[in-house]
């Protein structure tokens, strides 16, 4: 009996292939739910910033290559000229600026992201670890990886307040740091926006059921801070002080990508922007069998990476307005971004190397 090979394929392994596919998907454990729509906003009217350079990397030079691998947060002390950030290996490295020279810290055993300076002391959002405070003599101490019972999954973002206080945030409580990805792509607001107060140890969770709540940074006149809700696109303000204390507003939305951590310099908060949304990446937000496909395929591929681009910094100043965007089609996973004079320096969840950006040789500034 001779079987024609198309009719083989028709008959049998089309529906042995579908039915495998169907089984997959049902049986994959994860299961997302639908985004609060309704709280992205479609404001189109927004004026673009005055200060736009979509070719980044033409005005960059590489620091630290290739010996920082991911730099995802930086802070720079300007008594020490250093600036910290924490790789993917546990090291915070330092490179000094004004020396050009790169030097492994401290190894926090776990994944450092965000950084912060509170003195002399650099306090650690490490994702695995903890809130951590590390001395100038290198002493790690936990500061707190709990709140009203719950365990950290993912610390992310910090920022310290000229009173001391730790302002920090959660990403997670229920993925950590490697299955990020899924908490993001998963739709339910797993993150807390906490402080930690180092006077009297107490850790306080500031608002609850947030989506990945990532940077953190606090305004220069103390009264607020601005963290991002990285899948939502959006930054929102948490009021510290005043007549609108405890209460939390939108801060900027619409973000032209996904933000990561966040930094002011006094004037603006430069939002490093992993990557700018794309058709495929709106459908998987409107569409929740579209993030469980993409969870079950890169398991097997990595395809995401194709579609992750125009990484970049995003500013915007202290009452949210948009004045600059800076970025490249060819950088995706920027996470980080502090100004230092007419230099943006930038970290990232995959470069090994940091990017300064030189403002001043942007055509447009
Ligand atoms: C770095 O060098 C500049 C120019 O030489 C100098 O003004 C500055 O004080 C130095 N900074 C530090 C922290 O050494
Ligand atoms: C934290 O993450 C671990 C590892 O993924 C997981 O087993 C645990 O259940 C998570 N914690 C919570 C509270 O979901
Ligand atoms: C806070 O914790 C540290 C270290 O665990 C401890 O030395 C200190 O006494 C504590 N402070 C208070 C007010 O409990
Ligand atoms: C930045 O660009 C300006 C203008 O081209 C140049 O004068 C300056 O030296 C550059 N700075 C660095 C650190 O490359």
């Amino acid at each position: 009996m001779k079987i024609c090979s198309s009719k083989f394929i028709a008959l049998v392994f089309v529906p042995v292939l579908l039915s495998a596919v169907v089984l997959v998907y049902r049986a994959h454990p994860f299961h997302p739910a639908p985004f609060p729509l309704h709280e992205f906003t479609h404001r189109e009217e927004r004026r673009d910033p005055a200060l736009v350079d979509a070719r980044m990397l033409d005005r960059s030079h590489f620091v630290g290559s290739p010996h920082l691998q991911g730099p995802e947060d930086l802070v720079y002390d300007s008594n020490t000229g250093l600036l910290y950030t924490g790789c993917v290996d546990g090291w915070i490295k330092t490179f000094d600026l004004n020396a050009s020279v790169l030097r492994n810290w401290i190894n926090t055993g776990g994944r450092p992201l965000g950084v912060a300076l509170s003195g002399s002391q650099l306090i650690v959002a490490d994702a695995y670890q903890g809130l951590l405070r590390i001395t100038e003599d290198k002493k790690i101490e936990v500061l707190t990886n709990a709140a009203e019972g719950l365990k950290f999954n993912l610390t992310d973002g910090v920022d310290v307040g000229k009173d001391g206080t730790i302002y920090f945030t959660d990403a997670s409580y229920k993925y950590q740091f490697h299955d990020y990805l899924y908490d993001i792509l998963e739709g339910r607001p797993h993150g807390r926006l906490l402080s930690f107060n180092p006077n009297t140890n107490e850790t306080k969770v500031l608002l609850h059921n947030l989506y990945f709540p990532n940077g953190v940074a606090i305004s220069p006149d103390q009264s607020s801070l601005v963290f991002c809700e990285t899948p939502l696109k959006r930054c929102r303000r948490y009021w510290l002080q005043g007549s609108k204390k405890g209460s939390v507003e939108t801060f900027i939305d619409n973000i032209p990508g996904f933000p990561d951590n966040i930094h002011c310099d006094g004037e603006n908060y430069w939002i490093a922007i992993s990557s700018s949304l794309n058709p495929y990446l709106e459908y998987a937000n409107k569409l929740q069998f579209v993030r469980k496909v993409i969870i079950i395929v890169e398991s097997y591929l990595s395809l995401l990476k194709h579609v992750q681009k125009n990484g970049g910094v995003y500013g915007v100043d202290l009452q949210g307005n948009p004045t600059a965007h800076f970025y490249d089609p060819a950088l995706s996973l920027l996470s980080g971004a502090v100004k230092i004079g007419n230099q943006i320096y930038v970290g990232s969840l995959q470069y090994p190397h940091i990017i300064g950006f030189n403002m001043s040789k942007s055509q447009i500034s």
